[in-house]
């Protein structure tokens, strides 16, 4: 596999970060994953928007090469023979100056029965447990979300929703959380400590077009279990019915109408994307 590393392309077997990286020593620094559909990026530009967002909050320069990762991904993406991949943009504080790190791979297996059957989350409520993925930026210190993720795959589950102290259920480790009741598309707003997330936005300026109302509120738990349905989604996943939380039956225990309605809408966009924009 090539990867892109500070301005070269390398077979990852070459690539070298310094010892003193502080993105290794210290989870310094913030990163993205894309999705390509047919060799194209999705979403490049909000992507890049939101790491150098992420960057300003934690004080690092943007280094300006990442106004050019339309070119290293799809460089990356040729250079892999990849069309419909996953990829990654990290940046961190480095040594003396930031590091760039861009990798393409496979995308992960979400099997066809997920989308079908819906998937088995959890609910986490221990804060201390998520605590950096609280931060709303997609930083390397991933560790809290790494670990409520990996609870959920121990315990059977595919995602973990965590319950915030306060606002109750807000997001999961890898993505945005949505419920539908009585018709209406509820999902938590964007000023709660929640990754803002591209998905996330696709999928609301989209439900605008269906004529259902998407409201930006907080719910409690016992709302999210007993709504008609419910569906997360991330980059790579896209929109993931969710049909069983903590071993407990959400509306009949299968994918919903609605949830189905606006995946499929989804795949539309992306189709349209994949083949809009040049290569
Ligand atoms: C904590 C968290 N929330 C939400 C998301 C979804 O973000 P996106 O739709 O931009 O992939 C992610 C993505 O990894 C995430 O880490």
């Amino acid at each position: 596999m090539i990867v892109y590393i500070n301005g070269e392309y390398l077979p990852h077997s070459e690539a070298r970060i310094s010892p003193l990286d502080r993105g290794f020593l210290h989870g310094f620094g913030a990163f993205e994953t894309l999705r390509s559909y047919n060799g194209k990026i999705f979403m490049l530009d909000d992507h890049v928007k939101r790491l150098k967002g992420a960057l300003h909050s934690l004080n690092i320069k943007p280094p300006r090469v990442i106004d050019n990762l339309q070119e290293i991904l799809g460089r990356l993406l040729k250079l892999n023979k990849l069309r419909d991949a996953r990829l990654r943009a990290t940046v961190t504080a480095g040594h003396n100056e930031p590091a760039v790190l861009c990798t393409s791979g496979e995308l992960p297996p979400y099997g066809e029965e997920l989308y079908s059957k819906g998937a088995s989350v959890i609910l986490i409520d221990d804060p201390e447990k998520y605590h950096h993925g609280f931060l709303r930026i997609k930083s390397t210190s991933y560790l809290g979300n790494i670990m409520v993720r990996d609870e959920a795959r121990r315990r059977g589950a595919l995602e973990a929703i965590i319950c915030h102290p306060v606002h109750g259920p807000i997001e999961c480790s890898m993505s945005n959380l949505f419920i539908i009741e009585e018709g209406r598309i509820l999902t938590p707003p964007l000023f709660l400590p929640i990754l803002p997330g591209i998905t996330r936005d696709v999928v609301v300026k989209m439900a605008a077009g269906l004529d259902l109302p998407v409201v930006e509120i907080t719910f409690t738990r016992n709302r999210l279990m007993q709504c008609d349905e419910v569906f997360i989604t991330n980059s790579l996943m896209e929109v993931m019915p969710v049909t069983n939380i903590d071993k407990k039956i959400i509306g009949d225990g299968k994918p919903g109408k609605i949830t189905l309605e606006i995946l499929n809408r989804y795949h539309k966009v992306v189709n349209n994307a994949a083949q809009d924009s040049g290569e």
